[in-house]
């Protein structure tokens, strides 16, 4: 099959910027696509992290300290951006009009002033697709669960949990890192980090919350700096968000939560969503495992458990019967993108990355998030004005 090459240039050359390297070196895992992408260029300030690329990817010709050398090259159609929150905003609006296709890593900009210039950049440039990076509604499971929204099989919606949940933070010798400091990671703290992972889907469905009361938790608040002393760990470590979500015809509860100290979790993600005609639970904590209980009035409430297959949202040369991982989790996702950018409104299945508008949703739930907490209160969403504390009212 002829396929479209999208030249790619890497802005971060850290964990992230790895795992699109080794998506893109895996790209013949796809069985049925007509797009590649192709790292023809990266930057990171720090060499080293470049030269790792120079070792490993043989397409990547240009090595660059200054992202906007790389920005300048012609030889660079769309951009991969995974870097420190704070560099967001600058770096996400300079890629959009420099003409680069984005796929930004979340929590696109560190907070919401950043996240509105990034949006308000992109509203002058509509040619250049723009998306926030997402993937674990890209596991089979979670990819089947979409489907079963999008066919209406839940019925009335009694309740919705979903959450990514963490642990290593549990040590308290853990060093301090750039996402465990308010300047670089963001007031949002494990919000930030974690939050877009959670609201992917809810979002996609509809399901935007109309107040939330947020409890925020800090447990370790000193980390070794890595010198020998100790410093500040300012970020908030868990978050739990309980959020009402009203629709023309009905309302339920959400409960979202971040936790980067879940004792014994690594990298749970997960969705349970109980309807009146079906419920259904996802977590990537047993991959493969599928839950669902379809209901009939007065029928038998018996939960199926299922091993789903190898299944996602294209088609790979892995056979049914195995196993699905992260990294097939990134592969997926990035076929997304690659898709939407080659084929547009005509793309091979319809779950497209993350949009900017969904992750600016993610940024006022995650203020409204921070003034809950800090007032006590139920803060509400307004749908589309700006935020207000509930009637029972409190002093900001
Ligand atoms: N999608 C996911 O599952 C996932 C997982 C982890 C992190 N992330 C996101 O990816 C982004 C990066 O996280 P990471 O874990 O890869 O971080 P990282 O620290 O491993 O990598 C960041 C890289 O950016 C480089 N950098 C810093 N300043 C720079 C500058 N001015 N110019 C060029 N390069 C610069 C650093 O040298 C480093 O190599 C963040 O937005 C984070 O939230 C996403």
């Amino acid at each position: 099959m002829e396929k479209t090459i999208i030249r790619f240039g890497v802005i971060g050359c850290g964990l992230m910027g790895k795992e699109f390297a080794s998506a893109a070196a895996r790209w013949c895992h796809l069985s049925d696509v007509n797009f590649e992408p192709r790292i023809t260029a990266v930057c990171d300030a720090s060499p080293a992290a470049s030269e790792w690329f120079r070792l490993q990817v043989p397409s990547v010709a240009k090595s660059y300290t200054d992202y906007r050398d790389l920005l300048a090259d012609p030889d660079v159609d769309a951009v991969y951006c995974a870097v420190p929150h704070h560099l967001h905003a600058d770096m996400y609006i300079d890629i959009v009009r420099a003409g680069k296709h984005l796929l930004g890593e979340k929590p696109f900009g560190i907070d919401q002033a950043a996240n509105d210039r990034i949006l308000e950049e992109m509203a002058k440039h509509p040619d250049v697709l723009v998306r926030c990076s997402s993937e674990f509604p890209f596991y089979p499971g979670a990819y089947r669960i979409g489907q079963w929204v999008r066919e209406g099989r839940f019925g009335k919606l009694i309740e919705v949990e979903a959450g990514f949940w963490h642990s290593s933070d549990l040590d308290p010798h853990k060093p301090i890192n750039w996402k465990r400091r308010v300047a670089t990671n963001g007031e949002y703290g494990c919000m930030g980090d974690l939050g877009m992972h959670v609201l992917h889907l809810p979002l996609r469905f509809g399901w935007e919350p109309n107040s939330v009361r947020a409890l925020l938790q800090k447990t370790v608040e000193e980390r070794p700096d890595g010198k020998g002393g100790t410093v500040p760990c300012e970020t908030w470590d868990n978050a739990i968000l309980a959020c009402d979500v009203m629709q023309a015809d009905q309302k339920f509860p959400m409960v979202l939560s971040m936790k980067r100290i879940a004792p014994g979790h690594a990298n749970t993600w997960f969705i349970r969503i109980n309807g009146t005609e079906l419920s259904a639970e996802y977590s990537t904590k047993n991959p493969k495992q599928l839950l669902s209980m379809p209901y009939t009035p007065g029928g038998e409430q018996a939960w199926h458990t299922l091993d789903v297959p190898y299944q996602s949202a294209y088609s790979t040369i892995t056979g049914g019967i195995f196993e699905f991982g992260f990294s097939d989790s990134i592969l997926q996702m990035w076929a997304a993108f690659c898709d939407e950018l080659t084929n547009r409104s005509d793309m091979r299945q319809p779950l497209h990355c993350a949009t900017p508008e969904e992750a600016a949703l993610s940024h006022r739930l995650f203020t409204a998030a921070i003034h809950s907490e800090r007032t006590g209160q139920t803060v509400s969403l307004g749908r589309g004005d700006t935020l207000e504390v509930s009637s029972r009212g409190a002093g900001a």
